[in-house]
């Protein structure tokens, strides 16, 4: 086999000292210093074996001669023969030790037909436990056919086992796994079928695995992860699909091949001390993780074939060891330069059918007969006919991003109904003079006890009757104290209101809302205010909004942009309500979007400020859903949405108001059409969550610092995100926004890029609770915090001494 004479070397020491140079395995393992001494040890002790075998075991030989249809290779054996002293041969070697056979190696050639049908596997193995002795068994190409019987298991002593390229099928017995001193075990070339069996970890001092060709199906077990003597393998040309286990405890594994199976999406995790990997012919679809850059050992990397994407590093051609690099048919980009060095001992190097841009590296162009580059199908600036022009591959890389699936919009986000009061209630330019006093620490579990039962809360989200809305007075006192740094709530006159924006003239105009106008107001004592004006349909009393009132004049909270008071304005005639103001604080310092996505003008935010926009805005949402019942949900939240205050506090200026008469009429509908108690719960949960979904596109849009406005984008950059997660520092750098570069903790962003990507799953019942976006949201923030005091570090290396925060939701 071929990774045989670089790792042969560990299975001498358990098979006797006078057999081998029979093992096949060991025999190849002339690389290795101490071989030399073996082989010594061998030459002087060996007259002590000259060995008599016990008759019994005679017969048990020439019978297998017999049932194995007399192979030509067997030819020689007769009732004469000395078998435990015949010089071996490559196709035929019996060992013995102490009068019996320890060794048996059979090896007929290649492509015999299987056995004819009076053959019985069953008889043949029953004849061969009756050399119990038996250490090396090795029947290669012998036509054997039938499924693997159970008794193999009384062959206990078995330590090398090789039933290659046989016609072998059914699942692999379980008797295996009482074979406890079995180190190699190749059941290369034969038919196996079935699931690759979780009890393989019982085999403890397993060092060899190799079961390529076969049929073998399904996911690898997790317990593959523990079988730590394993140095090979080999499980190709099977049907294995799903997730490699963890094998990055396996540290003595240096070869892994995987090649030809369905396997994927992640690129193993493996210990760094390893020297072959083959994923060729896979579906795995991720980046090359970074610490791949670190395998000083590693002489073959072939991920060819696959779907990898991201960017390909260059260091790989550099890698101490590396001789043969192959890459091909994926979606590596990436631009490559004339001067970046490569390993001297490369001896073949595939880059062919990617993204690559840029120029061949120099080291590649030696024209040397121990090398061969192959290149062609990239947009390398080669001038030859080989390469795309440039823009096939900047087009073929976005196109690698686009999923498949489009987000299904959540039908259940017009269900609650309701004017979102639309727009940005205000789009703020100029200054203001909100007095803001800031950050009083809240300690919600002194007010827990006021909050009321959570069934309540969700239960009470299908419509605002009344009696609902009585329960709102049971609104937690967090929230208010949430909102310190507000006046009152209250009623305006409309005089007031009139004089702050000069009757409603143009200058003061804001934003046009669907359902009404948005203005600026200059208050009297100075402040800003901005005012929602929405027209009314006639013969709806003051008393049909009251509910609607209440519920706005609770919603105050430092991080959304709360309802100062309101004004009706009646018709004369009927004394029905003609136009409704609510008015609100004036957020004076633009969305967050010109904070973090806009080049230009003003400045924008740092890393440490962006995560605390981000803690403000899930702040906000956790109180929409929780802080006042019922909860406000299905939000429909956006970043242009979202404000800064003067102090960068990011507040939620557009959420789901039950303000509308229309809005109120489906209300109507809806509590006459029922829906049980658990429908209720389960539409709540499904709110949330879509709130939690458009959290995640506002969060994405923090970190890559571009405008995300179609869901392709968005797409691209999620699935460009759960790529560079895992790669290393540097492909996570090139994601984010050129503006954070110089102060971000590497561990903080990829918390953020982590609960992120949950965010944005495409299935609901998968993005994580509000509170859970919020802890993870505190975790990376307290990361941050602590990698900046840390010794001014700027190389963007993790910090591993922060103690996480306990888990506890409602963190304030
Ligand atoms: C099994 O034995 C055959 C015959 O000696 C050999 O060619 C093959 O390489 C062995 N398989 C492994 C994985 O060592
Ligand atoms: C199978 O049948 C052939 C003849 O058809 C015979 O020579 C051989 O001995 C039989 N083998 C066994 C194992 O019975
Ligand atoms: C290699 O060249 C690129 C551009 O040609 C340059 O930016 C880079 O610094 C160079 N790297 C080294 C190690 O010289």
């Amino acid at each position: 086999m071929q990774y045989g004479a670089q790792f042969g070397g560990k299975c001498g020491k358990s098979v006797i000292v006078s057999t081998w140079e029979a093992d096949p395995i060991c025999a190849m393992a002339t690389t290795f210093g101490h071989s030399a001494f073996l082989v010594l040890v061998v030459l002087s002790i060996f007259p002590e074996y000259s060995e008599q075998l016990q008759s019994s075991q005679v017969l048990t030989l020439l019978r297998i001669k017999q049932l194995l249809d007399s192979p030509a290779v067997l030819s020689s054996w007769t009732n004469d023969t000395d078998f435990c002293n015949t010089e071996p041969s490559p196709s035929v070697t019996v060992v013995c030790y102490d009068e019996s056979i320890t060794q048996l190696l059979i090896i007929g050639d290649k492509g015999t037909p299987s056995l004819p049908n009076n053959f019985s596997i069953d008889s043949f193995f029953t004849t061969l436990v009756k050399i119990p002795t038996l250490k090396v068994l090795t029947l290669v190409s012998l036509g054997l056919w039938g499924p693997l019987p159970g008794k193999i298991e009384r062959l206990s002593s078995l330590e090398i086992l090789n039933i290659s390229s046989n016609f072998i099928h059914g699942s692999i017995p379980r008797e295996i796994s009482s074979l406890t001193n079995i180190q190699t075990l190749i059941l290369d070339d034969n038919v196996f079928s079935g699931e690759l069996p979780n009890w393989l970890s019982s085999l403890s001092v397993l060092s060899v695995l190799s079961l390529k060709r076969n049929s073998l199906e399904g996911f690898l077990p997790e317990s593959l992860g523990s079988l730590e003597n394993l140095r090979i393998l080999d499980l190709s040309h099977n049907h294995f699909l799903g997730q490699v286990p963890d094998l990055g405890s396996l540290t003595s594994l240096q070869v892994l091949d995987l090649e030809n199976n369905s396997l994927g999406p992640q690129f193993p995790h493996l210990n760094r001390k390893i020297g072959f990997i083959v994923l060729r012919k896979n579906k795995f679809s991720s980046g090359i993780p970074s610490e791949v850059s670190s395998y000083y050992q590693l002489q073959k990397l072939d991920i060819s074939l696959n779907r990898f994407v991201g960017p390909f590093p260059p260091s790989l051609l550099g890698l101490p060891s590396i001789t043969y690099l192959s890459i091909s048919g994926n979606r590596f980009t990436g631009m490559l330069f004339e001067n970046l060095s490569c390993n001297s001992g490369l001896q073949f190097v595939d880059l062919s059918s990617n993204l690559l841009t840029g120029k061949l590296p120099n080291c590649l162009l030696s024209n040397s007969k121990d090398q061969i580059v192959v290149y062609s199908g990239n947009c390398l600036d080669t001038g030859d006919k080989s390469q795309h022009p440039f823009l096939f591959c900047r087009n073929e890389a976005l196109a690698a991003g686009i999923l498949p699936h489009h987000r299904k919009l959540e039908k259940g986000s017009k269900m609650v109904l309701a004017l979102s009061i639309s727009g940005g209630i205000i789009g703020g330019i100029a200054l203001a003079g909100l007095a803001f006093v800031i950050a009083r620490r809240v300690h919600l579990k002194q007010t827990r006890g006021t909050l009321p039962p959570r069934s309540i809360a969700e239960s009470a989200s299908t419509g605002y009757n009344s009696k609902l809305m009585s329960e709102a007075r049971y609104v937690s006192q967090a929230m208010r104290l949430g909102a310190l740094g507000l006046p009152a709530y209250r009623i305006f006159s409309l005089e007031e209101l009139e004089e702050a924006t000069n009757s409603f003239d143009t200058s003061t105009f804001l934003d046009q809302g669907s359902h009404g106008q948005l203005y600026r107001g200059h208050m009297k004592d100075g402040s800003l205010v901005a005012i929602q004006c929405l027209k009314m349909k006639r013969s709806h009393s003051t008393q049909s909004f009251m509910s609607h009132i209440e519920l706005i004049s609770k919603l105050r909270h430092r991080n959304l942009v709360s309802a100062l008071g309101h004004c009706f304005e009646y018709y004369l005639d009927d004394s029905s309500v003609s136009r409704l103001f609510l008015i609100f604080e004036y957020v004076p310092n633009g969305t967050l979007r010109s904070w973090v996505s806009k080049r230009g003008a003003r400045r924008t935010l740092t890393w440490a400020q962006r995560i605390a926009a981000a803690i403000g805005v899930a702040k906000g949402i956790q109180f929409l859903h929780t802080g006042i019942v019922p909860g406000v949900f299905s939000n429909n939240l956006k970043i242009t949405d979202v404000l800064l205050d003067q102090n960068l506090v990011a507040k939620i200026s557009s959420y789901n108001l039950p303000i509308l008469v229309e809005s109120m009429r489906q209300v109507g509908v809806q509590i006459s059409s029922g829906g049980s108690k658990e429908l209720n719960k389960a539409r709540a949960k499904y709110e949330e969550k879509s709130d939690v979904y458009d959290f995640g596109v506002i969060l994405l849009e923090v970190i890559v610092g571009r405008p995300l406005d179609s869901r392709d984008e968005i797409d691209i950059e999620t699935e460009q995100l759960q790529v560079v997660i895992t790669a290393d520092n540097a492909a996570r750098r090139s994601a984010v926004a050129p503006a954070i570069h110089n102060g971000y903790s590497d561990e903080s962003l990829k918390t953020v890029m982590e609960i992120c990507i949950r965010c944005l799953l495409k299935k609901t019942e998968e993005r994580p609770s509000i509170e859970d976006v919020l802890w993870n949201l505190q975790f990376a923030a307290q990361v941050q915090d602590a990698w900046r005091g840390d010794s001014q570090s700027s190389d963007g290396s993790p910090v591993s001494h922060v103690q996480p925060l306990r888990r506890q939701p409602n963190l304030h």
